[in-house]
């Protein structure tokens, strides 16, 4: 950003002015405290987080490899699954990397610059994992309570324009509440007490003014965020409702077997970010604000593959076939 540009914004000249009176210096790293600075609780969570990395990416790799591989999964909501393991990849990979060359290392300094490109990155992938998730509610409502309309209202095409129709809005949010965020002066204190770059622990400690930012994030939230979990919400309930007008019980079973797993998956993600971000958290709960935080940044994307792979008749075939070709292969192989 260049000088000129620093000067003509009102809210720096006030910012400049309140350092002057303060004798305050422009902050341009922050710190992260992360878990503390115990040194031998360091190369412990390192291992811990290190394992489920690895595990979340091998098992979400795995799990699209079989989406693509199986023609029997070649219909809208292996689709949605497919690109949504895809989806929670990128979302680790915002947090996790920085996390363990942290705990490696011992550095826990971030300059602000890639502090607020973090929460970039993790915004997109948020909403969009939100949205994708109300995609797929949606596919289920629509296989559920309009099943003789299912095949005009969701196929290939609308599957895929929902797919980028979740990725563009996400993308338009979060770019129009990062030009704002890069604005923002820092000069009160470098210490964030959480282990990754979110927006509220970053907008508190700005020294600009953050009305405007705090009003547009709200109302983008609202339509990002509390509309797509209305409609999830709304689409369950007519799942639930004409589940159980089936009159057999195998019937109902069965309908209801295909969206378990989404609604598993669903409760978890929602139950920990609205712990995290709507209940007011006192200082003293702030060990556990952070135990949750991992819960949804780290720990959902590992359950995904999890659920839908042990709890998913369909997918559950495919991967004892793809096992049996793989053990066929390798034994035509050593002969
Ligand atoms: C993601 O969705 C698109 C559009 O429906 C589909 O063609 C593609 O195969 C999906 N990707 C994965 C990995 O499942």
């Amino acid at each position: 950003m260049s000088e000129k540009h620093m000067i003509a914004s009102p809210v720096k000249i006030r910012t400049m002015e309140k350092e002057r009176g303060t004798n305050q210096t422009l902050i341009m790293e922050f710190i992260l405290l992360g878990f503390g600075n115990d040194p031998e609780l360091q190369p412990l969570l390192f291992f811990l987080f290190l394992v489920v990395y690895i595990v979340t990416v091998v098992g979400n790799l795995l799990f699209v490899a079989l989406v693509v591989a199986d023609q029997h999964l070649h219909i809208p909501m292996y689709y949605l699954l497919g690109n949504l393991s895809c989806l929670e990849i990128c979302y680790t990979s915002t947090t996790l990397p920085r996390l363990l060359a942290s705990l490696l290392t011992g550095d826990r300094t971030i300059p602000v610059k890639n502090c607020i490109v973090q929460v970039f990155f993790f915004g997109i992938m948020s909403n969009t994992e939100n949205l994708l998730l109300t995609a797929m509610s949606y596919d289920r409502y629509l296989a559920i309570c309009l099943p003789l309309h299912y095949t005009t209202l969701m196929n290939g095409r609308v599957c895929s324009q929902l797919v980028v129709g979740c990725w563009l809005t996400s993308l338009l949010f979060c770019t129009i509440v990062n030009v704002f965020l890069f604005q923002l002066t820092f000069c009160d204190s470098k210490e964030i007490d959480h282990f990754f770059c979110d927006f509220s622990p970053i907008v508190n400690l700005s020294c600009s003014d953050t009305h405007t930012l705090e009003l547009l994030t709200f109302v983008l939230a609202v339509i990002g965020t509390f509309v797509p979990f209305l409609l999830t919400l709304a689409s369950y309930i007519c799942i639930i409702t004409s589940v159980l007008k089936i009159p057999s019980s195998t019937g109902r079973k069965k309908a209801f077997s295909t969206c378990s797993s989404h609604l598993i998956v669903l409760a978890i993600l929602y139950v920990t970010v609205l712990t995290v971000y709507v209940i007011p958290m006192a200082e003293s709960h702030k060990v556990l604000h952070k135990i949750f935080s991992v819960f949804y940044t780290v720990l959902t994307p590992i359950i995904n593959p999890v659920i839908y792979s042990l709890r998913n008749k369909e997918v559950n075939e495919s991967l004892r076939k793809a096992i049996l070709e793989l053990a066929a292969y390798r034994s035509r192989h050593r002969m």
